[in-house]
């Protein structure tokens, strides 16, 4: 089967997704922590380094923009060509704020006719490049009834692949997904379509399938895979059963790798803290020391709790 890893800003970055694809596998598609061009500026420096081939070597990797200005995703996709990407996904789903406030992400969403609009654009240098373009999206911002609309837009045009996180902008990353609409998806959108979100186990994704009464694959996976990494293999088949050993070789792979590029500790220990609050569920006998954990200003204090503590030899 094939499994999608989500894109999460700040934690799936190049080193993350090269310690996972190298320590766990089983990932079909990376997609990217969304870019987010501008009038001058295409790609900052930093995204650049994010997605340059050279930093993701032998991973699938899918760009994502984050835009309302057909121009600007164009100019974008234009750079990320020549630089070997024939694919590219398109955000409208960011729930935050300040993004929806510009109408981008799911703030794009309401404004069907503007979002038309861009859409004709980017399609149509979409099929003069044979550049495929994916949109990941959720059910709407005001009410999941929008998705009726958004479904038959969607429709018209070549969309490579939907990628539906069945929440409205108002649920962020809470609550029920909002499977009714789904199924929906799946009886009405006819381009390939993607499940995202909640998936955090072997039950849970067998469980998903049976309500929908059909397998769902492809499908992505966010923070489930960050909290048990050994879920992709669990979904193929293999049964892989807790393997500490490997886990300390991703944990000590991204510490390391976050030392090289960061510095004073403190900007290391934010996004290994990060990741641990997803851990934190592999160690629940462990939660004073986890607390603790993400208390630490230094890395020696943070090295002392996790190698005396958490994972030990
Ligand atoms: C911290 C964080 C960062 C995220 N960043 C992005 C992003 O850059 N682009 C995007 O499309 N979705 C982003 N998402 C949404 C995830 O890709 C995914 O849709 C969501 O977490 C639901 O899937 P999951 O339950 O499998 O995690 C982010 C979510 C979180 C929690």
């Amino acid at each position: 089967m094939n499994i999608y890893f989500a894109p999460l800003e700040g934690i799936t970055g190049y080193i993350f997704r090269n310690a996972f694809n190298e320590i766990y596998g089983h990932i079909d598609k990376f997609f990217a922590p969304f870019i987010s061009p501008s009038e001058k500026c295409p790609l900052t420096p930093r995204e650049m380094k994010d997605l340059t081939p050279e930093n993701n070597h032998g991973i699938n990797l899918i760009p994502q923009i984050l835009t309302c200005r057909s121009e600007h995703f164009i100019e974008a996709a234009i750079e990320l060509k020549k630089i070997g990407y024939n694919e590219i996904n398109l955000n409208l789903g960011c729930p935050s704020g300040t993004v929806c406030a510009k109408g981008k992400g799911a703030g794009f969403l309401p404004q069907t006719t503007d979002l038309q609009k861009f859409l004709d654009d980017i399609y149509a240098y979409s099929e003069s490049e044979g550049t495929k373009i994916s949109i990941k999206t959720r059910l709407g911002y005001y009410s999941p009834e929008e998705f009726y609309d958004l479904a038959e837009i969607f429709n018209g045009y070549p969309v490579s692949e939907l990628i539906v996180h069945p929440r409205i902008r108002g649920d962020f990353y809470k609550g029920e997904p909002r499977k009714e609409f789904f199924a929906y998806a799946l009886e009405h959108v006819k381009c390939p379509l993607v499940y995202n979100g909640d998936i955090r186990t072997l039950k849970g994704y067998d469980e998903l399938c049976a309500s929908f009464n059909t397998k769902l694959d492809p499908v992505m996976i966010g923070r489930g895979l960050i909290s048990d990494p050994l879920l992709a293999d669990k979904l193929g088949g293999s049964d892989a059963g807790s393997d500490p050993e490997r886990f300390r070789l991703f944990h000590d792979t991204l510490y390391h790798e976050y030392q090289k590029v960061m510095s004073p500790d403190i900007n290391v220990l934010y996004k290994m803290k990060e990741l641990w609050s997803y851990w934190a569920v592999m160690f629940e006998d462990n939660s004073r020391d986890i607390k603790k954990l993400l208390k630490t200003k230094k890395c020696a204090e943070y090295e002392d709790i996790v190698y005396s503590k958490l994972l030990l030899k």
